[in-house]
C-alpha cells in the first residue's frame, strides 16, 4: 500500500517535471527550518485577509485542539476591547494531521487604522493594519513563491516597500504532497502575512490530489480561506473584493470555467454588481496565463481564455495578473490574441522564488503584444494614485537588491473614451443574456 502509494506520487511529480523541458537557472536551496519547542497552545502560522466590507479574517494554526478560536483586538497594544468569534477546521493527509486551523473574522475595523490582536487567548500580540477607504492604495504582488532563498529575498523586498494589500496569483507553499511544507510556510510568511491582508488565488502546486484517497485543494482550502461566501461564491477558489475604489476579482485556473460551469455564472454576477462609480479599477487575477511568449507552459490558458475572455473584455478589466511562468512578462492592452486599446493589459509574475528555477528560453521573434519580459526573480508594487492613473513597477532581485527593472504609467479604462456606461453595459447585457 505504502510502495504503491509512492509509485503513484513520483508518478505524478516526475510527469509534471518532464512537461517543463527548458532550461532553468540554478534554484537556490530550500530553506531549512529549525525545530523550534512551542506551547501546543502557541498560535502559528497567523496571517489576515480582507472578509467583506470593513471586515478581515484572521487565521492560524495550533498544535491544542482545545485552544479556542476567537480574536481579541483593539487600537492600542494590550488593550483589547473587541472580540471576534471564529471556527476551526482541521485534516488528514495520509498520515499527516494538521493541527487545529482557527478561522476568525474581526470588524467593523476602520480604514487605514493599526490594530493589535491576539489570537486564542494567549500568545504573543501581532498588530495589522488595514487598508484606506480611499486611493492611494499600493498592492505588492508575486506569485509561485516557494520556501526558498530566492523567496526570502523576494519576500525581504516586499517587507521594503510600502503597500496595503498583497497580491498573489498561484502557488504558494510548493509543498507538493510534503504537508509539513505547508505549516513551514506559514511560518515563512507570517511577519509580512499577519501585517497585511493576502489575498490569494490558487496555482497547480496547490491541488495536491491523489486518486481515490485525497481530493483537491484540501490543505489550500483548510489554511488558506479566502472571502468566497463574503462575495456570493461558493467555491473559495474564485472570489472578489473591492478595497479603496479598486474591485479584484480572482479566478480559478483549475476548476470548470466553461460557459455552464458555477464559476463562470458566478463571474457573470458578480461582473454586473460592479460599479464603476465606486470601484473605477477592475483587476483580475489567475493563474495560468492566457499571453505568454515564453516557451514554458505554452497554451495552457488557452481553454479558460476561450471561454472567459469575452467576458473581461466586456466589462472592461483594467489589469490582469497571472503566475505559473516562472518569468516576468508585461504585454499591451491585448484582447483575442492582438493588441488593443480597450482590454486589460496582462501581467505574468511567477517568479516569486521557488525551487523549481526560471523559465528563460522565450519564443523568438516577440509577439507584437508584449512589452517587456524577463525570467529574473522579483516582486511588483501596483500603486492606484487615483481614479484615472496607476503606476506599476517591477522590481527584479537577481542581485539580491530590489532593482526596479519596468516600469509604466496605466490609465483606467473608466476615463479611456474607449469605456462608456453605455457601450459596456451593451456588451455585458449581451453576454449576461447568453444561456
Ligand atoms: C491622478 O494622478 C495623476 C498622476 O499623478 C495626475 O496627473 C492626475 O492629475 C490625477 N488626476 C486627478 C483627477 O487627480
Amino acid at each position: 500500500m505504502e510502495r504503491k502509494l509512492l509509485v503513484t506520487l513520483s508518478v505524478i511529480l516526475f510527469s509534471s517535471v518532464a512537461a517543463d523541458d527548458y532550461v532553468r537557472p540554478e534554484p537556490r536551496q530550500a530553506l531549512q527550518f529549525p525545530w523550534k519547542q512551542k506551547s501546543t497552545s502557541q498560535p502559528e502560522q497567523v496571517h489576515i485577509s480582507l472578509a467583506g466590507d470593513k471586515h478581515m479574517r484572521v487565521s492560524w494554526v495550533t498544535n491544542d485542539k482545545s485552544s479556542p478560536s476567537f480574536v481579541e483586538y483593539g487600537t492600542s497594544p494590550g488593550k483589547y476591547s473587541f472580540l471576534g468569534q471564529g471556527e476551526s477546521t482541521s485534516y488528514s493527509y495520509i498520515f499527516y494531521r494538521s493541527g487545529k486551523i482557527h478561522h476568525a473574522v474581526i470588524g467593523p475595523l476602520e480604514p487605514d487604522t493599526v490594530y493589535y490582536y491576539r489570537c486564542g487567548g494567549g500568545g504573543p500580540e501581532f498588530h495589522l493594519k488595514t487598508p484606506p477607504a480611499q486611493f492611494p492604495i499600493t498592492f505588492a504582488v508575486a506569485g509561485d513563491l516557494g520556501q526558498t532563498g530566492w523567496t526570502k529575498s523576494t519576500l525581504d523586498h516586499i517587507d521594503q516597500c510600502r503597500y496595503e494589500v498583497h497580491l498573489l496569483p498561484g502557488d504558494l507553499s510548493y509543498a507538493d504532497y510534503m504537508q509539513h511544507k505547508w505549516d513551514t510556510f506559514g511560518e515563512l510568511v507570517q511577519p509580512l502575512a499577519s501585517v497585511r491582508p493576502w489575498m490569494v488565488t490558487q496555482g497547480n502546486h496547490e491541488k495536491e490530489n491523489i486518486p481515490y484517497l485525497v481530493d483537491e485543494f484540501v490543505s489550500y482550502n483548510s489554511r488558506w480561506k479566502m472571502p468566497y461566501a463574503e462575495s456570493g461564491s461558493n467555491s473559495n477558489l474564485y472570489y472578489s473584493f473591492e478595497v479603496a475604489g479598486v474591485h479584484v476579482i480572482m479566478l480559478g485556473s483549475y476548476t470548470d470555467y466553461d460557459r455552464y460551469s458555477d464559476q463562470y455564472n458566478w463571474l457573470k454576477g458578480d461582473l454586473s454588481k460592479v460599479d464603476r462609480e465606486r470601484t473605477p479599477w477592475l483587476i483580475a487575477l489567475f493563474h495560468v496565463p492566457w499571453y505568454n511568449s515564453n516557451d514554458a507552459h505554452q497554451n495552457e490558458g488557452d481553454g479558460m481564455m476561450a471561454e472567459m475572455e469575452p467576458l473581461l473584455y466586456a466589462s472592461g478589466v483594467d489589469i490582469v495578473f497571472t503566475g505559473h511562468v516562472h518569468a516576468y512578462e508585461r504585454t499591451k492592452r491585448v484582447n483575442n490574441g492582438k493588441s488593443d486599446p480597450c482590454g486589460p493589459v496582462h501581467i505574468t509574475i511567477g517568479d516569486g522564488g521557488n525551487r523549481e528555477g526560471l523559465a528563460r528560453k522565450y519564443k523568438d521573434p516577440s509577439p507584437e503584444w508584449s512589452v517587456f519580459r524577463e525570467a529574473s526573480f522579483g516582486h511588483g508594487e501596483l500603486q492606484m494614485v487615483n481614479s484615472t492613473h496607476a503606476h506599476w513597477t517591477w522590481h527584479r532581485n537577481d542581485d539580491d537588491e530590489p532593482t526596479k527593472s519596468d516600469e509604466v504609467w496605466l490609465t483606467s479604462l473608466v476615463n479611456s473614451g474607449c469605456w462608456t456606461e453605455k457601450k459596456w453595459n451593451e456588451n455585458l447585457r449581451k453576454i449576461l443574456m447568453e444561456p
